[in-house]
């Protein structure tokens, strides 16, 4: 949802700018901008509709012969106002001597504009992020253009929304301010050179040393050294952390697109999430961040799970888990539904929320309602130092490294097998044997090496995607364990590729969804050996009593339904509760054909961002 960058040393900042900028494209990219302050203190902006490429290639067209030592960017994605170019960022004050880059939502800024006009302020955007930049120059005129910490202080004071900011000025050439609300901010610290991002990304071609900016905090940053306070101008130590992360998990490699490199990283990802963890002979799982006595685990009387979109598919996946080797209750909620009811929380409970960002903005108010009703919160993340992993009591971190495309695949995938983990972890506490902890740890173990089977199967994938791809809608059917992959199988084809797609519990299909059944409508069955394969079946020939055309996901050797069928893809035998992990692989990769062969941009899908800071 935006991402904003700045930096101020001796590279040129145009190429560190734009760099970076290109890291942060999945936050938004329907527009983006860039500010420079050159030597002579003269403030240049240039700003496009479209991709960073458009972007990019305007800044060397025009600025070929110069160089710069500071400046910010802004990559969009419009909440207020259309995408043009007078809304794209930076914003620049009505004397042309202040630009700022803003993610996040002002609120208030009705009232705040109101005001401004009042002032004699002019507006040239729909913007609410104009409204800021205005109000600092307001703040910054009546110290005589002499302080623009005090001034971004000052105006923040009356903002009511999120923001992360960057703001530079020419009266002050050789510093940037940054401050954050509810966005994500992080600082980048390199010999005689500091950076300010959005996240990590935009700054590890550069520097793995960074600060995490906490809520209502600032930052002042000159190129050797930088200063952090509070709004009430209260200095603030903070604590320089090493980003585990390098560059090489940002980069392409071999890869056409990131969401094929992290498909075909989930062996790698899983192996990861499980390093460190099993330990076999016990039949056991550690975890080093629960923050939890086994006393307390073992007191827990129900979870509630929150996430959003394909976070909130492996929530569903881990109720079923956690109830089945766990046994507790566990409920799971839309996080932006959870704090809009009087979610019901007591004594005993936890709340787990899963997020692979760790900042979608309705999972982290989820997550500080339950804190506010005084239950523990256990957080699934995949960016260390996201706002969810801090603010949550104890976590999980999904090691799935870094998630570029916008379609969510090997973090899903991680997000289910630390869900795996924890249901283990919580039947070795309860009633779970030695044997039976050690059988399912065993069998955990083996699934990379059984995703890679399926990641070989991508010629045949791939004929099916260009038989289908021009279907106008699919139905994905699935039950138990396999239902909410049944969702996430739709939610993927309809993200990258267009397609309408519903996902079903496979039973549900005669109580309604039939009725679309026709020679048009493929199916895709999710359909492994399991305790309800018979079941399924039935569903599978009632579709094809109605010319429906039936893709299934069937295990190997499966040939029982083979006749029935129009296409097999095959997954290698599993436990039941395991087999999510495999049956979602041969989906993700069907979407990915679907959406190439249509010709789309399958790592940033129209419409959306990466991670959703705004509710
Ligand atoms: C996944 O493919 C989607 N782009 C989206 O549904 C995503 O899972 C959702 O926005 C939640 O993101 P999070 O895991 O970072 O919180």
């Amino acid at each position: 949802m935006c991402g904003i960058v700045g930096y101020i040393g001796m590279r040129d900042a145009k190429e560190v700018l734009l760099e970076g900028l290109a890291r942060l494209e999945y936050r938004g990219y329907d527009s983006a901008g860039v500010a420079f302050l050159d030597n002579e203190n003269n403030l240049y902006v240039e700003k496009q509709v479209g991709k960073i490429s458009v972007l990019r290639n305007a800044v060397f067209r025009r600025f070929h012969n110069k160089c710069f030592s500071l400046g910010i960017g802004h990559t969009r994605w419009a909440t207020h106002g259309g995408v043009t170019q007078e809304n794209a960022h930076p914003h620049v004050s009505a004397s042309g001597r202040i630009a700022l880059v803003h993610n996040g939502i002002i609120e208030n800024y009705m009232a705040l504009k109101q005001y401004l006009v009042k002032e004699g302020y002019h507006f040239v955007s729909e913007t609410d992020t104009e409204v800021l930049v205005h109000l600092i120059e307001d703040f910054y005129k009546r110290e005589g253009n002499r302080n623009l910490q005090s001034a971004v202080m000052e105006a923040l004071k009356l903002v009511e929304g999120t923001y992360g900011i960057a703001v530079i000025s020419v009266d002050e050439p050789y510093k940037i301010v940054a401050a954050r609300n509810g966005s994500p901010l992080v600082i980048g610290i390199g010999e005689k050179e500091m950076f300010v991002a959005s996240d990590v990304n935009a700054l590890l071609a550069y520097t793995r040393h960074v600060i995490y900016l906490e809520d209502k905090e600032l930052v002042v940053l000159k190129s050797e050294r930088y200063k952090a306070y509070d709004l009430d101008y209260q200095r603030i130590d903070k604590e320089v952390v090493k980003v585990e992360w390098d560059i090489n998990a940002i980069e392409l490699g071999k890869h056409e697109t990131y969401m094929e490199k992290e498909i075909f990283e989930q062996p790698e990802a899983i192996r990861n999430a499980l390093r460190g963890r099993v330990v076999i002979e016990e039949g056991m799982v550690k975890f080093g961040g629960l923050n939890m006595t086994e006393e307390e685990i073992r007191r827990i009387s129900r979870i509630v799970i929150t996430a959003c979109g394909t976070s909130w598919h492996a929530a569903l996946i881990g109720k079923y888990l956690i109830e089945r080797f766990g046994e507790i209750p566990v409920e799971v909620d839309y996080a932006s539904e959870f704090r809009y009811r009087n979610p019901i929380l007591k004594e005993g409970d936890l709340v787990i929320v899963i997020s692979q960002s760790g900042e979608t903005a309705d999972t982290l108010e989820a997550l500080r309602e339950a804190k506010r009703k005084g239950v523990r919160v256990l957080g699934l993340t995949n960016v260390v130092g996201s706002t969810i992993a801090r603010e949550s009591d104890g976590g999980i971190y999904l090691h799935a490294g870094p998630e570029i495309g916008v379609a969510s695949t090997k973090a899903f995938t991680n997000q289910v097998v630390s869900l795996i983990l924890f249901a283990i972890y919580l039947g070795r506490l309860k009633n779970m044997s030695l044997y039976e902890g050690q059988r399912l740890l065993k069998e955990l173990s083996l699934v990379p090496e059984k995703i890679q089977q399926i990641l070989e199967q991508q010629d045949t994938i791939k004929k099916i995607a260009e038989k289908y791809h021009e279907a106008k809608n699919f139905l994905y059917l699935g039950r138990g364990v396999n239902y909410p992959v049944a969702l996430e199988g739709a939610l993927k084809l309809k993200e990258i590729s267009y397609i309408h797609a519903e996902g079903y519990p496979a039973a549900e299909m005669k109580h309604g969804p039939i009725a679309l059944i026709d020679e048009f409508m493929p199916v895709v069955f999710i359909a492994p050996r399991d305790a309800l394969y018979e079941k399924v079946v039935s569903n599978i020939h009632e579709v094809k009593a109605r010319h429906g055309k039936v893709i299934a996901i069937l295990s190997d050797k499966d040939d029982h339904v083979l006749r029935y069928v129009d296409d097999a893809l095959y997954i290698p035998q599993t436990m039941e509760e395991f087999s999510p992990l495999l049956t979602v692989v041969p989906l993700q990769m069907m979407a990915y054909h679907i959406a190439r062969i249509k010709g789309l941009d399958v790592d940033k899908p129209r419409n959306l961002a990466k991670s959703v800071t705004v509710e």
